[in-house]
């Protein structure tokens, strides 16, 4: 039965992790994955989640199943997170939420669900995405195509090619979208630019896939929500996939949530019992102790206080380790110019590094970089920030 299987290529992402695991040097630092590390290299146990988890502890809590959709309070509280406390569109019922098994979880499940609907329908993601937004929609059945987004030579947005792109697919194509903090380039679109997408969007038809797994990581949990609220006003059905991963904290818990916007409270009812359908034949029902977790939270006016608060430390952290990283770069007298880190967003910087300098940083110095040259900058902290610019400044002479 398995003597023709082939062996699988690594991760490019989670399988770096193997290989920075397996190596033994004491200064490795680990740049790869998209996870952020204390100022002592540590993933932060937030205090809002200790005291969460300190009395779902205390009440001794049974363990049975739970919904197929999951909690229904941290449905409704992850719709208010990303849709706002007063959108008129909760308020009308037309918002399906189910809990996931981490953004990447919601993803699948909207994936599935998808190619039921629109069975011959593209794919499209934006050039370069995130590693495994093509491996997840190919494996749903969809083809998958590029979209022009990143323009290499400025740092900044291609938007002529991004729309050119989206007006050239067939009609009714998925457009998969990241609504902030944008995975692996760090280079958002402002408010102009998605106004552009989206009349682009409805003029074609296009369902739109918003992936917002960094909600928090740029400005603020509400600026960083601005193009999921840009769509919602639009009256147009898409799909949000969100995670807490990051902003809890709580990676393995596997904590996430799909969205579906709908036309009405009606269809929406139908939406769900079809969306359950897939979660039921997938992994029957959500795991409870982390959606537990994030809803105590969200619920508590203290611990809510206390997670935007640490939120915010990780965010600002972040800010001043890409600073602290382009003036080492400078006083080092790198050979390049790094100051478009500073401007970019979330836990991701586009380094420029090329396959070759990630290869040498890893081989020569244990610093793990992807192959694309992305760099998680929220792994950086005053102790391993001199090495890893030691290693960059060497790696980059010509
Ligand atoms: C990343 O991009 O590194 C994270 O989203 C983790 C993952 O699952 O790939």
């Amino acid at each position: 039965l398995f003597s023709a299987v082939e062996m699988a290529p690594r991760d490019p992402i989670l399988g770096l992790n193997e290989a920075f695991n397996a190596d033994t040097r004491p200064n490795k630092v680990n740049l790869g994955v998209g996870v952020y590390y204390n100022e002592e290299g540590r993933v932060p146990l937030l205090r809002a989640v200790a005291e969460a988890e300190k009395a779902r502890l205390a009440a001794q809590a049974p363990r049975g199943y739970l919904p197929i959709d999951g909690i229904a309070a941290y449905d409704s509280l992850v719709q208010k997170l990303i849709f706002g406390e007063d959108s008129p569109l909760l308020a009308e019922g037309r918002v399906v939420t189910t809990q996931a098994l981490g953004g990447t979880g919601a993803l699948k499940v909207g994936a599935d669900f998808l190619k039921r609907l629109l069975p011959d329908a593209t794919v499209a993601i934006s050039d370069p995405s995130w590693e495994n937004h093509r491996a997840l929609f190919e494996s749903a059945g969809f083809p998958v195509k590029n979209y022009r987004y990143y323009a290499a030579a400025s740092h900044g947005i291609d938007l002529p090619g991004l729309l050119e792109d989206l007006n050239a697919l067939q009609p009714r194509s998925i457009v998969v979208l990241h609504a902030c903090c944008h995975n692996p380039t760090g280079v958002d679109l402002d408010l102009a630019d998605w106004e552009q997408v989206l009349e682009v969007i409805k003029a074609r038809g296009h369902v739109p896939f918003l992936d917002i797994a960094y909600q928090g990581f740029g400005d603020s949990l509400e600026d960083d929500a601005a193009a999921v609220r840009l769509f919602a006003d639009a009256g147009l059905p898409f799909l949000v996939s969100s995670s807490f991963s990051k902003s809890f904290s709580l990676y393995g818990e596997r904590v996430g949530a799909l969205s579906l916007v709908t036309d009405s409270r009606e269809e929406a009812t139908r939406v769900l019992s079809q969306v359950k359908r897939v979660i039921r034949t997938n992994y029957s029902n959500p795991p409870t102790h982390g959606a537990t977790v994030v809803a105590s939270v969200l619920s508590s006016p203290e611990l809510r206080t206390l997670w935007e608060q640490e939120l915010g430390e990780m965010r600002s952290r972040i800010q001043k380790m890409r600073l602290a990283m382009v003036e080492q770069l400078r006083t080092k007298g790198a050979v390049q110019e790094f100051g478009f880190v500073s401007a970019q967003r979330g836990m991701f910087s586009y380094s420029g590094l090329t396959t070759e300098q990630v290869d040498r940083l890893r081989t020569d110095f244990g610093v793990y970089a992807i192959g694309t040259g992305r760099i998680c900058v929220a792994a950086l902290n005053q102790h391993n920030l001199d090495h890893v610019t030691d290693a960059i400044v060497e790696v980059i002479k010509t």
